[in-house]
């Protein structure tokens, strides 16, 4: 497994293995199983002959001012044994300094599915990821990248990017990797204190329970955001909700007479960790 730190050995490695399918997996490390899994999707994708490509880096435009940015963190050795357990065969792990020039000028702003949801309480959040997302695509020269539905907005902004800005990259969605008792796999879980851990797992139960209403009829998205809030406000007291809302997959706006798919998706602080969740509706 090659670990590299620069942009100089980066394009010699690309050079090296030009014509060799690369499928990249973007993390910020403090990686858990949810990221193995996607690495482990990679490895599938890439096939024996192909490389599997992970970027580690905690990526400072995407953190708001007050966010977890220098508390996010940082476990770069055990990060790299679970790479190497999953299948990686080339880690990029550069620090802020090589990718981002002291006068850099350029940001990439989407500027219709990142008005909602996390864009809407995290201003400037999307912005981040896109730009960071559109270098490392550039770096690695990836034919493929491979994304968890756990950021569910994440993933609709970065299917943009690639479509509106004609990125040679094809995308996979791979479903949230869950703890024992639902709570979705999240770096920021180790944040939680014994109490609000306890409580998490309600986010998760309240987004099955609507999709249970839902399978039962309930069509109306108001009626099943209602539900999940309730649920929310009585099992997660400590819980602060943020949103809770119906979707259209594809664009995120709200669920119209087009949409052929709903996602619920839910973010929740406990102090000041925010969680995150979501649920299709089929
Ligand atoms: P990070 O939060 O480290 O997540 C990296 C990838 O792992 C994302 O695609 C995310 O959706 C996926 N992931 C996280 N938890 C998961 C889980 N429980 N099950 C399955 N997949 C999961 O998302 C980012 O980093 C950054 O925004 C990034 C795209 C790397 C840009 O900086």
């Amino acid at each position: 497994m090659n670990v590299i730190n620069n942009i100089r050995q980066l394009r010699s490695w690309s050079t090296i293995n030009k014509g060799t399918r690369c499928v990249l997996v973007p993390t910020m490390g403090a990686l858990h199983e949810g990221h193995a899994a996607l690495i482990r999707a990679a490895r599938e994708i890439a096939g024996q002959n192909g490389n599997v490509a992970v970027s580690i880096f905690v990526n400072p435009l995407q953190f708001g001012p007050g966010e977890d940015f220098s508390k996010y963190p940082r476990t770069l050795i055990e990060d790299l044994g679970i790479c190497r357990d999953n299948g990686a065969d080339m880690i990029f792990a550069p620090k802020a300094e090589e990718l981002y020039p002291t006068d850099r000028s350029i940001l990439l702003q989407e500027t219709s599915l990142s008005q909602l949801l996390c864009g809407a309480s995290r201003p400037g959040h999307f912005e981040g990821v896109c730009t960071i997302v559109a270098k490392l695509f550039n770096l690695v020269q990836c034919d493929d990248a491979v994304f968890g539905k756990k950021d569910y907005q994440q993933f609709a902004i970065i299917r943009r990017l690639v479509r509106d800005l004609d990125f040679n990259v094809v995308l996979h969605a791979i479903d949230t990797m869950r703890e024992e008792d639902g709570l979705a796999m999240s770096s920021r879980n180790r944040y939680l204190s014994p109490e609000e851990r306890a409580e998490a797992p309600a986010l998760r139960a309240a987004l099955v329970a609507a999709r249970t209403s839902w399978k039962n009829g309930e069509r109306d998205p108001k009626a099943l955001e209602r539900l999940i809030t309730q649920q929310i406000q009585e099992k997660a007291p400590s819980g602060r909700i943020d949103y809770v809302a119906a979707a259209d997959a594809t664009t995120l706006q709200p669920v119209s007479a087009t949409t052929e798919l709903v996602v619920i998706a839910v973010a929740v602080f406990f102090g000041t960790t925010r969680l995150i969740d979501n649920i299709e509706l089929k």
